[in-house]
């Protein structure tokens, strides 16, 4: 029996020492003290023993089944412990090896001069009004005075989709649309920013969509001081307190007197006759603008007689590429995020 009882002891010995992980090892631990394992059937044959053997050989038999679960206890700890070494060399952080950049996304340059432009008005008390991009011939043309057969509707060669739908060749429509809106003629002060479509063809100055703010005033006594007010005051705000306006004779149908808007040039104040920006005039382009033509108004429903109003519209892209110093305007339809990564 103690020589049995031995055997069992070294041949546990030799197995846990040879294991090398906590399943493995509690095979082991199933064989050699589990209910089918060889010590517990001595313990059961234990029994035939005569009283006096029996104290004596209980003793051997316990003192194996504990030296075996001390040294699988032992083995466990050793084997835990390599574990959670092994983890930690492989999850080691070098903590002196620098960061990678994150790149976070941000708006595109439209969007924040878009942004700019509309809190300007917003600050001044205005509405931001909206339209749809696919319009009707009526509103588009129509009820802006420029019937079917109007030579000035050449001035925007348009998309049609059908005969009276195309998508809007400027924002105007939403002039006579919130005019239209507005059963009680009530006064109104609102910018229109959305996008517009004409067949232009692609360059550095031209593009077959691209964003417009449109601005409108009706009111009793609205004169064409406030429209240069609004407008200095505008341009003073989103090219800086320097920035002077020169109103140049235009026409466009639905407005009377009409008028295009030339900022000075922010580059080289008119002193540089090679500048990239205004080629040596001084003087950039940035908006149409007049006052309200009295058909206009009495085609959607205001009385000319009682109210008078102004109306203006300029290009987001425009205006971003002059605040951003960005000679073409390709960049901002590209993504190209070594250009948007900038802003
Ligand atoms: N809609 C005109 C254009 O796109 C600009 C404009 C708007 C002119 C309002 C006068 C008044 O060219």
């Amino acid at each position: 029996m103690e020589n049995k009882v031995k055997e069992l002891c070294d041949a546990a010995s030799s197995a846990i020492n040879a294991v090398a992980d906590l399943k493995a090892l509690d095979d082991i631990r199933v064989k050699f003290l589990g209910k089918k394992s060889e010590i517990t059937t001595l313990v059961k044959v234990m029994n035939e023993l005569s009283a006096e053997e029996k104290p004596r050989v209980g003793k051997i038999i316990n003192d194996a089944r504990n030296q075996i679960k001390n040294l699988i206890d032992e083995k466990k700890a050793a084997l835990k412990a390599q574990e959670l070494q092994n983890k930690l060399a492989s999850e080691k952080i070098d903590v002196t090896l620098s960061g990678r950049k994150i790149y976070r996304g941000h708006l595109h340059p439209l969007t924040l001069t878009l942004n700019r432009v509309k809190e300007i008005f917003i600050s001044m008390g205005y509405s931001v009004e909206e339209g749809p991009e696919v319009e009707t011939d009526y509103f588009n043309f129509e009820a802006l005075t420029l019937p079917k057969d109007h030579p000035a509707r050449d001035m925007q060669d348009s998309f049609y989709i059908t005969e009276e739908i195309l998508l809007r060749t400027q924002t105007s429509p939403v002039q006579a649309r919130t005019m239209q809106k507005n059963s009680n003629n009530a006064p109104i002060r609102m910018i229109a920013p959305g996008r517009v479509y004409r067949r232009d063809d692609y360059d550095a100055s031209h593009s077959p969509m691209f964003t417009q703010v449109e601005g409108l005033v009706v009111d009793e006594g609205i004169t064409f001081a406030d429209l240069k007010g609004t407008l200095d005051f505008f341009c003073k705000k989103i090219f800086g307190e320097t920035a002077q306006i020169r109103l140049r004779p235009s026409f466009f149908p639905f407005t009377e007197p009409s008028t295009e808007v030339d900022v000075s040039c922010m580059m080289c104040h008119g002193s540089d006759e090679h500048c990239k920006v205004c080629h040596g005039s001084g003087w950039l382009e940035i908006l149409g603008a007049g006052m309200v033509h009295p058909d206009v108004l009495s085609m959607s429903g205001y009385a000319p007689s009682k109210v008078s109003g102004f109306a203006f519209g300029m290009g987001i892209e425009r205006i971003a590429m002059l605040t951003y110093g960005i000679d073409d305007l390709r960049y901002f339809f590209e993504n190209d995020t070594r250009f948007l990564h900038q802003f």
